[in-house]
């Protein structure tokens, strides 16, 4: 798998961020990341994580706690640039990663478009399941379950 970091987001490259752009057809599926930053700093559920490889910010990705502790990854973008060459996958890999980690998770869930093909396509080979749950208007839910997780954290 490519090698990418899940980096803070800061004074230093928030800007980096902000410019990450996904291909037209892509934009009805995922906000623009300066939205998602406001959520992360005017909200109370998501935090904000920077992809980078070799220290070039190529994509972005938050991560939250929901009621039964079970972690939660939502607003994954790979700029237009950047995408199919493994950076989403790796991504996923890294935050569940970190998030395995995390005192108390219980497992990972994440939504999606019903119709976002290569976005439930890379959940699925990860190794997220469908629940049946629907989440907000109408997205996909697909959950991790623990032992999953800590497997796919194990590499
Ligand atoms: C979804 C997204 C993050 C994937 O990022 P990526 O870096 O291109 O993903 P990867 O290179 O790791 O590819 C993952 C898989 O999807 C496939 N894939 C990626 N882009 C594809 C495309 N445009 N068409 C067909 N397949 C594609 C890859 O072949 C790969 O398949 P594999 O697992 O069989 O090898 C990226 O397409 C994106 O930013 N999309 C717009 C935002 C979005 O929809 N986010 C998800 C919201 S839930």
């Amino acid at each position: 798998m490519v090698d990418v970091r899940l980096v803070p987001v800061s004074a230093d490259n928030w800007r980096d961020c902000v410019a990450l752009r996904v291909v037209v057809a892509q934009q009805r599926w995922v906000a623009d990341v300066s939205y998602y930053l406001c959520l992360c700093t005017y909200g109370d559920t998501w935090h904000p994580l920077a992809v980078e490889v070799d220290g070039r910010v190529v994509g972005f990705l938050m991560w939250g706690v929901d009621d039964d502790a079970s972690r939660w990854i939502g607003g994954l973008v790979v700029d237009a640039g950047a995408q199919r060459r493994g950076f989403g996958a790796a991504a996923v890999v890294a935050a569940v990663r970190v998030l395995v980690a995390q005192e108390g998770c219980t497992g990972i869930g994440l939504s999606f478009a019903p119709d976002n093909a290569v976005a439930r396509g890379l959940y699925a080979r990860l190794g997220f399941v469908e629940t049946g749950e629907t989440e907000g208007d109408g997205e996909v839910v697909a959950r991790m379950s623990l032992d999953t997780a800590r497997a796919v954290a194990a590499g």
